[in-house]
This record gives structure tokens, C-alpha cells and sequence, in this order.
């Protein structure tokens, strides 16, 4: 690429951080399977590689791509997106420390901050993502030194605002890391917004076919980006050479997917909401979702998350999970099939009797890019059957 012109996203996310293998024209970036590089006498590194835990070609690539994807000037790809979360936080944060944080959110980084960071002495207090005067107000000045924010928010599909909230981080020095798991750089670009760094499960749509586990973080700063990677270094949690090039993949056709998913969850949404089996529908596109316009002035489409309370409750949505066909029941979300589950007793039995407990009636969707057709069917039979 010619670093003195700008591209648009699509070609960002097949040509940044990539080139024809040197060695060979390769058009894909391969699998750079070595621990290690050979030296050109002692300290004579040959291409600046010398231990893969520290850097490797595969996972250079996928980095540059993420922060090209993200605006940023530094990405760092982990083995997980709780890895990601854990590093940014034990890099940022001392025992001692405070961290706002939402009181919606993936029930794992709750753990994490519940039962991980908790007792190393990191202080948090949930705030409402809907509801930046909550969030302000519980800054603690000086003790503060993040405000971590999901939009939209896992499970409930909240919406926060990413600019407002930037800039009472930055009033009291702390810093705005946002989740765009859910979102993609494609839909929302937080750091254009003012966050300081983006964390990503790439497990999720970045990999976007549910063949790889991996997560990264994105900064605004290249000082920061250099200190996680240090961090990273040290830990050891760095994404593995397949697994970057499996995210890489993913990444070439993610405007693609995404658009074909929104497509998907629009005709989804429209037909749930207008079931007499179903009791509500969470999805920022609904215009009666209490964020809609902030959604569709910060977003460039909703995105294929849906959550949805079942008349009936607990048992019922319990059928409609079992009864889909279609939809597979399982964690996670983000790739190409469909899935359905129940959160209170799946991805957020860890949030169960919390602050951030969800409704036992909720049932959540990842819409994929299947016929909508065929979507609706399945999901017409499994309201219907009971
Ligand atoms: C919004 C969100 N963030 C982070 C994570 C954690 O990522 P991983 O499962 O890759 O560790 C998840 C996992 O489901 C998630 O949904």
C-alpha cells in the first residue's frame, strides 16, 4: 500500500499490514510457524524477529491490520479476548486503583473484574451504559483510572456514548476503553469518538466463522500500545501464529459479513417484534429503543446481536432455545451460522445474584448470514410449537 494515500475500509481490511511474502511473492501472509529466528551473528538480527512469544510475522500482520481497521497506532493480539482485557487492566490499573464499569456487560469480563481483580485490589462500581451521569458520578477523581464501556452492551444491547463519556474520562484523567466486540470497526470506530484504547474478542466477528479464539486490543497511543505489548512480552498470552492468520482471514471479508448481518437482523427484529409470543425486543435499531438516535449517529449500521424476553418467561424461553433448529444453541456469537441461547444460565451464569444479573425469560441471538427466510421459520416453529 502507499502510505501517502488513504483507503477506505474494505481495502484497509485486505491489504493494511500485508504484502507478497518477500521470499517467495506469497499473496497471503503464511503461517509463520517458528518459535525462533536465526541471527546474523550475536544481536545481528536479520528481519527484527528473535522469539515469537515477543513477536512473529503472522501476528505483525493481523496487529497492523486491527489498528489500521480501528484508527489506532497500535494493535496487540492476544490468545483470548479475556486476555486482552487482563493485560489492559494489570497494565493501567495498580492494587489500590478504581474502574467504572458497565452494568451491562459479557459475564465474563464481570468475573474478571469480580473474582481476578478484585482480590488483587482493583475497585470497580457498575454504572448504567444508558446513563452518562451515573457513569460520571461514579469517578472517583484521582483513584479512577478507567471507564470500561460496552456498546452496544452484552447482553441488553445498551448503547453509551462514546464521545460524551471520553470526555469525562479524560476530565478526571482516566482513560475510555470501549468493547466493539459487538460493534466491529466496521460499524463504530471508538477511537474516532475519543476512546483511548478498543478491546475485541476476535473469537467473535473479526474471525467471523467460530473457528478460532483470539482477542486484541487497539490504542490510541503508540507509548501505551508499546507498553501492553511489553506487558504481553512478559505474560505470555500472545495470539499463536494459525490463530492470527485465522483472524487475519476473517478480517478480508468482515464489511461484507457485516452488511449481510445487519441485513439478517433487521428482517429478524422486524418479525420478532410483531410476535404475540414474545414479550420485548433489545436491538438499537427499533426506534423505540431508548438509544436509537444516539445508536444511528455513532454507528453505521445496529449490528446482528438481538436479545428478546419470551411471554411466558423462564420455562418458555427455555423452549424456544431447545426448540430452534437452525438457530444452534450455544455461547458466543459473531460467525457466519446462526446461534441462539439463554443467558442467565449460559454466558452470564457468572453474573447470577450480581449487580449485573439478566432476566431468566431472555433469550439472545446471533443472527448469521444463512437465508432470513430460513431464519424466520426456525424461529417462527420454536415460538409456535409450544
Ligand atoms: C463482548 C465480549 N467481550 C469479550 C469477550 C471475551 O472474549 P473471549 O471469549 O475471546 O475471551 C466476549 C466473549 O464472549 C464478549 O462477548
Amino acid at each position: 500500500m502507499d502510505p501517502s494515500q488513504s483507503y477506505g475500509f474494505e481495502t484497509l481490511a485486505i491489504h493494511a499490514g500485508q504484502s507478497a511474502d518477500p521470499a517467495n511473492g506469497a499473496v497471503m501472509t503464511p503461517i509463520y510457524a517458528t518459535s525462533t529466528y536465526k541471527q546474523d551473528g550475536v544481536g545481528g538480527l536479520r528481519s527484527g524477529y528473535e522469539y515469537s512469544r515477543t513477536a512473529n510475522p503472522t501476528r505483525r500482520a493481523l496487529e497492523d491490520c486491527l489498528a489500521a481497521l480501528e484508527g489506532g497506532a497500535r494493535g496487540v493480539a492476544f490468545a483470548s479476548g479475556m486476555a486482552a482485557e487482563d493485560a489492559f487492566l494489570r497494565v493501567i490499573c495498580s492494587p489500590g486503583d478504581h474502574v467504572v464499569i458497565p452494568n451491562d456487560a459479557y459475564g465474563g469480563t464481570y468475573r474478571l473484574f469480580n473474582s481476578v481483580l478484585k482480590p488483587w485490589g482493583l475497585h470497580h462500581t457498575p454504572a448504567s451504559v444508558h446513563d452518562t451521569a451515573a457513569i460520571a458520578a461514579a469517578v472517583q477523581p484521582g483513584r479512577t483510572k478507567a471507564i470500561w464501556i460496552e456498546t452496544p452492551s452484552n447482553p441488553l444491547l445498551g448503547i453509551a456514548d462514546i464521545t460524551t463519556i471520553a470526555q469525562v474520562a479524560h476530565d478526571s484523567g482516566a482513560l475510555l476503553v470501549v468493547d466493539n466486540t459487538f460493534a466491529t470497526p466496521y460499524l463504530q470506530q471508538p477511537i474516532a469518538l475519543g476512546a483511548d484504547v478498543v478491546v475485541h474478542s476476535t473469537t467473535k466477528y473479526a474471525g467471523g466463522h467460530s473457528d478460532v479464539v483470539g482477542g486484541a486490543l487497539v490504542t490510541m497511543d503508540d507509548r501505551l500500545g508499546a507498553d501492553l505489548a511489553t506487558f504481553q512480552n512478559s505474560t505470555g498470552a500472545t495470539a499463536g501464529p494459525f490463530d492470527a492468520f485465522l483472524v487475519l482471514r476473517g478480517l478480508k471479508t468482515l464489511a461484507v459479513r457485516m452488511e449481510r448481518h445487519c441485513d439478517n437482523a433487521e428482517r429478524v427484529v422486524a418479525f420478532l417484534a410483531a410476535h404475540a409470543a414474545v414479550a420485548e425486543v433489545f436491538y438499537p435499531g427499533l426506534p423505540q429503543h431508548p438509544a436509537h438516535s444516539l445508536a444511528a449517529a455513532q454507528m453505521k449500521r445496529f449490528g446482528a446481536m438481538v436479545s428478546f424476553r419470551v411471554e411466558g418467561g423462564h420455562e418458555a424461553a427455555l423452549d424456544v432455545c431447545n426448540r430452534a433448529q437452525l438457530f444452534t444453541l450455544a455461547e458466543s456469537l459473531g460467525g457466519v451460522e446462526s446461534l441462539i441461547e439463554l443467558p442467565a444460565t449460559m454466558t452470564h451464569a457468572s453474573v447470577a445474584g450480581s449487580e449485573l444479573a439478566v432476566p431468566d425469560d431472555l433469550v439472545r441471538l446471533s443472527v448469521g448470514i444463512e437465508s432470513a427466510d430460513d431464519l424466520i421459520r426456525d424461529l417462527q416453529q420454536a415460538l409456535e410449537a409450544r
